[in-house]
């Protein structure tokens, strides 16, 4: 069996992808769930939400074999082979592959074994490569016996991020309200299914393989990237942009998400309110994310200490709602998705 992995994805950045996931970690660590989280971003902002600089320091000056998801993998660039990523504990439930600046190295070896992989012959190193993501998070899930694996990435269309969705079982996409994110979204549609169509070719060219029955212990992705949903964020209304302006981007989104994601022909008007694929309305958080990110907590965490006083603490328990129902949404889809 391998753990669930879900990706926040969008190649527009700045959309929130990586506080989501901080704050949805600790929500599902504290309903009980062994969380395992991978910092896949070569800019390691989420292992910095949850280290701090000294820590981080060590880790990437005094590197160990799996100490970082670059130093787990860093061996199959020469004659080495996967290191079992060494996790860092951030709770009982909670546990983190540190991410690694040094990790943007790796993008020339999965571009260069891209097209190795679907030759004739000598294809266990490419596709050990190109799954080498997967392993490691498989590896790291089996010491926790992880419910779920949480994926960062950084915004773009690269080799790097292409690896991360052959690993991926299920998507969900942050947006903004702007036309940066719609155009973002009518790419990362057709990029998300041309990435699982040629990811099993080159499954389909292993299975046909004499390499295969040469290594009959190697596991493979299947390169599910299931889209469950989009996330529409408050936080970028500008206080100088009308409302109207955002109104008139969210309007847009879900024809936009079931023409570009769900490969659907949808009418030219889908109402806005209450669309299934619209998993929550992040809020625009204000003072409190700069709270957080001081006292290194999710912002339900924040106590009368730590400033969260007058109406920041019933903006605290907000919060803690607001996440509390995401997860459960995202853990009922995927637990339906895992029976089928
Ligand atoms: N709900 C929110 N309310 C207010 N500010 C937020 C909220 N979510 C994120 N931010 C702020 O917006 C900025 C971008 O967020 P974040 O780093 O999570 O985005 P990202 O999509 O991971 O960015 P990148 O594409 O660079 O990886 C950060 O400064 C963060 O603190
Ligand atoms: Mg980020």
């Amino acid at each position: 069996m391998s753990a669930p992995v879900l990706t926040f994805f969008n190649n527009k950045g700045g959309v929130g992808k990586t506080s989501l996931i901080y704050h949805l970690a600790w929500t599902l660590a504290d309903m009980g769930k062994s969380v395992l989280i991978a910092d896949l971003d070569p800019q390691a902002n989420l292992t910095a939400a949850f280290l701090d600089e000294d820590k981080i320091e060590v880790l990437w000056n005094d590197p160990k074999p799996g100490s970082t998801i670059y130093q787990a993998v860093k061996p199959l660039t020469g004659v080495g082979d996967i290191a079992n990523p060494l996790l860092r504990k951030i709770s009982p439930n909670l546990h983190l592959i540190p991410g690694d600046v040094e990790l943007s190295g790796f993008e020339d070896t999965l571009s260069t074994e891209w097209p190795g992989s679907m030759g004739d012959n000598n294809l266990y190193r490419p596709m050990r490569i190109l799954s080498a993501f997967w392993q490691v998070m498989q590896l790291g899930a089996d010491q926790i016996d992880a419910d779920i694996i949480l994926v960062d990435i950084g915004p773009n269309l690269g080799a790097i991020n292409r690896s991360v969705l052959i690993a991926t079982d299920y998507v969900v996409i942050p947006l903004g309200a702007d036309l940066f994110s719609l155009q973002g979204l009518k790419n990362l549609g057709p990029t998300l299914r041309s990435w699982k169509s040629l990811w099993k070719k080159r499954i389909d060219n292993w299975n046909d393989s004499p390499d295969a029955n040469g290594h009959p212990d190697l596991r493979l992705p299947d390169g599910g990237m299931h889209p469950i949903g989009y996330l529409c964020q408050q936080y970028g209304v500008r206080l100088d942009r009308p409302v109207k302006a955002y109104d008139k981007w969210v309007k847009r989104i879900p024809s936009v998400y079931r023409a570009a994601v769900l490969n659907e022909n949808p009418p030219s008007q889908v109402p806005a309110t209450g669309d299934p694929h619209c998993l929550a309305t992040i809020k625009h958080y204000r003072s409190l994310i700069p709270m957080a990110q001081e006292h290194r907590k999710p912002i339900f965490k924040l106590t009368a200490a730590d400033g969260a006083i007058g109406g920041h603490a019933g903006a605290v328990q907000d919060a803690r709602r607001d996440f509390q129902e995401l997860a459960c949404k995202i853990t009922d889809l995927i637990e339906a998705l895992e029976d089928i």
